[in-house]
């Protein structure tokens, strides 16, 4: 299984492999620009690259990781109790409350990870065998799996230059049997809302937000979280806040609330919840144990305190790249449906085909910068095991209904993701970058783009 976010070192040492062929050579599209400018040589043509390091980005919660932090884990390993439950001032609870109050909704639920955050919220949807779930072809394992898993069938559709899902490419796929979407906003980018939501209207379907990639994001003002029904997001390594592993699930419905709740603890509703909810309004019924610890309750209660402030620099790093390279001709940077509220993860361009885009980021990185197409999401329906409908048991119910029988994925139902996917590509952003490290990116990219468009 490839890894949520590249590791960059790796990543890294392929690039000596790669370089070495001239890039210089026009690409389709693209206007020419300044002769003077793309005399400048390039590294990997010889000349002298940009940095003699490489700037690479890394994992963004750990780096502020501090005695905010380090109290928690300490008060946690000194109460000799790191059970939520069984204590009053619970740092899972406090992490809830924070996070809640953070996004903007009313309730959140600390879990084990992002994956057991959908299948949480699947549960809290009532997804279970015939009912059809709308998803992004290209987004992460779980999104896909979490429907499988509940006996649903996953219906796949296609992306915009965005990376995130293609409003317009929701509603014909839409059958009396869809029960939810999820847009899944990726790669810092902020998937379309306001279409997606007015879709789910018209059709009475729910709207499951994955915002894994993009704690922290905002559409026209409000925080990813708070507009769908329901919506789920990771606490991984590669996510914008992090304790290594976890997952919470936030929505405003109580009912959906509660579900979600007796789902993550084996049915049950416990204090405080007890009280907040006068014991709950739903029978209970099977269901699992996602409970999040008190250690990983305590880092991110301290990680949730530093989430304004970790976007706002990436935001502020970002903005400098892109405005820095605002004026090259014919360049095509990455779709974003709110720039505002854009996480600022990527600074992405369309270098209009594969090709392309994989001599402008080799050239890229060697002058210093590390530089990659789209990561830690998966082309879903090309995925073999996808496209060959694997499941734990033969009889498992998503397959064989006369719907799962019937589709069929592969290539030929997302033509035009493998293709945004292919051409796309840039530089991950961190929000530690400074002044100087910006400025080399916007250098880079100019010099490289120049040689390419020359
Ligand atoms: C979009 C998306 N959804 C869900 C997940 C699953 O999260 P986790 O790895 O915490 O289970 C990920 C993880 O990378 C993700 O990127």
């Amino acid at each position: 299984m490839s890894e949520p976010m590249p590791n960059r070192r790796k990543f890294l040492a392929t690039v000596g492999a790669l370089g070495g062929a001239s890039i210089l050579m026009s690409s389709p599209g693209a206007s020419a620009a300044s002769a003077s400018a793309a005399k400048e040589k390039l590294a990997i043509d010889g000349g002298t690259p940009v940095r003699q390091d490489t700037l690479y980005s890394q994992p963004y919660g750990p780096q502020f990781y501090d005695d905010v932090e380090r109290q928690g884990v300490l008060d946690v390993l000194e109460s000799r109790n790191p059970f939520r439950w069984w204590k009053d001032d619970s740092k899972v609870l406090q992490f809830e409350q924070l996070y809640a109050q953070q996004l903007g909704v009313k309730h959140a639920l600390g879990v084990t990870s992002g994956t057991t955050a959908l299948y949480t919220a699947m549960a809290a949807l009532e997804i279970g065998p015939g009912d059809e779930v709308i998803l992004p072809a290209w987004t992460w394992y779980a999104d896909y799996d979490a429907v499988v898993l509940c006996g649903g069938l996953p219906v796949f559709a296609e992306i915009d230059g965005s990376l995130s899902i293609d409003p317009e490419d929701i509603e014909h796929r839409i059958t009396p049997r869809t029960k939810a979407i999820v847009p899944c906003s990726l790669q810092g980018g902020v998937a379309d809302m306001d279409p997606i939501m007015e879709i789910a209207r018209k059709h009475k379907v729910r709207v499951l937000e994955d915002l894994s990639q993009c704690v922290g994001g905002r559409y026209h003002g409000q925080f990813l979280g708070s507009i769908g029904h329901i919506a789920i997001n990771s606490f991984q390594l590669g996510k914008t806040i992090t304790a290594g592993e976890g997952g919470a699930v936030v929505t405003n419905d109580p009912e959906l609330f509660e579900r979600a709740l007796r789902f993550h603890d084996v049915g049950a509703i416990r204090s405080p919840y007890t009280e907040q909810f006068n014991g709950g309004v739903l029978a209970s019924f099977a269901a699992c144990n996602f409970r999040m610890n008190e250690f990983t309750g305590a880092v991110l209660k301290g990680q949730v305190q530093k989430l304004d402030m970790i976007c706002q620099r990436l935001r502020a790093n970002a903005k400098r790249v892109r405005d820095g390279i605002a004026d090259l001709p014919g360049l095509k940077m990455r779709k974003m449906s709110d720039p505002e509220g854009d996480l600022g993860v990527t600074v992405f361009l369309d270098h209009g085909d594969r090709e392309h885009r994989d001599k402008f980021l080799r050239a890229l990185r060697a002058e210093g910068i590390a530089a990659s197409g789209p990561g830690g999401s998966v082309i879903l329906p090309v995925d073999e095991r996808i496209e060959k409908k694997m499941t734990v048991h033969p009889d498992w119910p998503t397959f064989n209904t006369p719907q799962g029988k019937a589709i069929q994925y592969g290539a030929e139902c997302c033509p035009r993701t493998i293709d945004i996917i292919d051409r796309t590509g840039g530089v991950i952003m961190d929000p530690n970058f400074s002044e100087d490290d910006c400025n080399d990116i916007v250098k880079a990219i100019r010099k490289v783009y120049l040689a390419m468009h020359a």
